[in-house]
């Protein structure tokens, strides 16, 4: 890999925008700190990294990103304890995916040494823009684009890697209602589902749309071949609770390795709970909710952290799902948000302290 390790230069905000932010009414993800980070590649070397206020770009329309979806993308977040210490939620794992994913689109991979080193600096600048409180957080968005000029159909030879970071509070408010899907397709074997690519969020949105017409929120993606198997649910991977066990789609090349998913899967096997992680058929799930053996749906995401279902609609049915006492999703949601707001042990070391 090549990489230029000179430091990262910063230019620092004049009047910082924070005095201004109403924490109460965040949009998720449409505020953005005051700085932002942006490394160029070119001449094959990662180069002038720098810290610079938050603002516009000025690129060509000729980008390669505009015209070919070049782009990748990770999310992360950063939370706030009650003594002020700030922590990540195991960040390798999004430097890890994000080359992994830029591998796949022909991008560049970005050093390791940069990608904490950025994020270190961006946090100590920004560290006020990080509320306390549970719900609260900082979304970290990394994200790697094709700038390179020229409408040639090849992969670009200069791109940008950029963090911008914006202040949040919960994803979805509520239980989220959602439709499986028989028609349109998240990935394809051989595809690009199991990477951050922007284009496979873009391709979601219109068959999204057409479930929101319909009165879902989200859409359960099933393997593009048969639609016979569940895979996962709007921009989250998807688990099943069918009696006590917690099954979930192995990871392939069509489904995204989720930090939240793995991380789910650890805290279940921690507590004892039965997980299988197999292919699931939408057969299986109709037949286990009409023999009430289907207790839970809930998605998982970092955005989302857990999102419970609270109906799925199959055939033009509605599968309703009755709210559990010891429900996994509120289970598994608080055992995270414990861990990454710094009020539980840490067994598995997932919390990374960074202010
Ligand atoms: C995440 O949960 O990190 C996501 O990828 C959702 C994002 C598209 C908003």
């Amino acid at each position: 890999m090549n990489t230029n390790t000179e430091h990262i230069t910063v230019k620092q905000v004049t009047n910082s925008r924070l005095p201004g932010i109403d924490f109460n009414k965040l949009a998720f993800g449409s505020t953005f700190t005051d700085h932002m980070f942006m490394c160029d590649f070119k001449n094959g070397v990662w180069q002038d990294a720098t810290i610079v206020p938050y603002g516009n770009l000025s690129i060509s329309p000729a980008a390669k990103v505009f015209h070919y979806g070049q782009a990748v993308f990770e999310g992360m977040k950063a939370f706030k304890d009650e003594n002020g210490g700030i922590f990540l939620f195991r960040p390798e794992e999004n430097f890890e995916r994000i080359n992994k994913s830029s591998k796949r689109m022909a991008i560049p991979e970005f050093p390791r040494e940069l990608f904490f080193e950025a994020l270190h600096k961006l946090i100590a600048l920004d560290k006020d823009w990080v509320q306390g409180g549970l719900g609260n957080s900082l979304y970290i968005r990394p994200f790697a684009m094709a700038t390179q000029v020229g409408v040639s159909a090849s992969p670009a030879d200069e791109y940008k890697f950029m963090i911008l970071m914006s202040p949040v509070k919960a994803y979805y408010t509520g239980d989220v209602r959602v439709t499986i899907a028989q028609k349109y397709s998240r990935s394809a074997d051989g595809g690009v589902g199991a990477a951050k690519a922007a284009g496979n969020y873009g391709a979601q949105f219109f068959p999204t749309n057409l479930a929101r017409e319909k009165g879902f929120q989200q859409v359960i993606w099933t393997d593009s071949n048969e639609h016979k198997y569940l895979e996962e649910a709007g921009t989250m991977n998807v688990f099943f609770r069918i009696n006590d066990t917690l099954i979930t789609a192995p990871t392939s090349d069509r489904i995204l390795d989720g930090v939240t998913r793995k991380s789910v899967l650890a805290l279940a096997e921690h507590d004892g709970i039965p997980t299988d992680v197999r292919r699931l058929t939408v057969a299986e799930l109709v037949e286990a909710s009409k023999a009430g053996a289907l207790k839970e749906i809930f998605g998982s995401g970092t955005a989302a952290v857990i999102s419970p279902v609270s109906a799925f609609a199959y055939d033009d049915e509605l599968f309703e799902l009755e709210k559990q006492t010891d429900s996994y999703a509120s289970r598994f949601k608080k055992e995270l948000m414990d861990i990454q707001y710094n009020r539980s042990e840490d067994p598995f070391n997932w919390r990374y302290p960074i202010g």
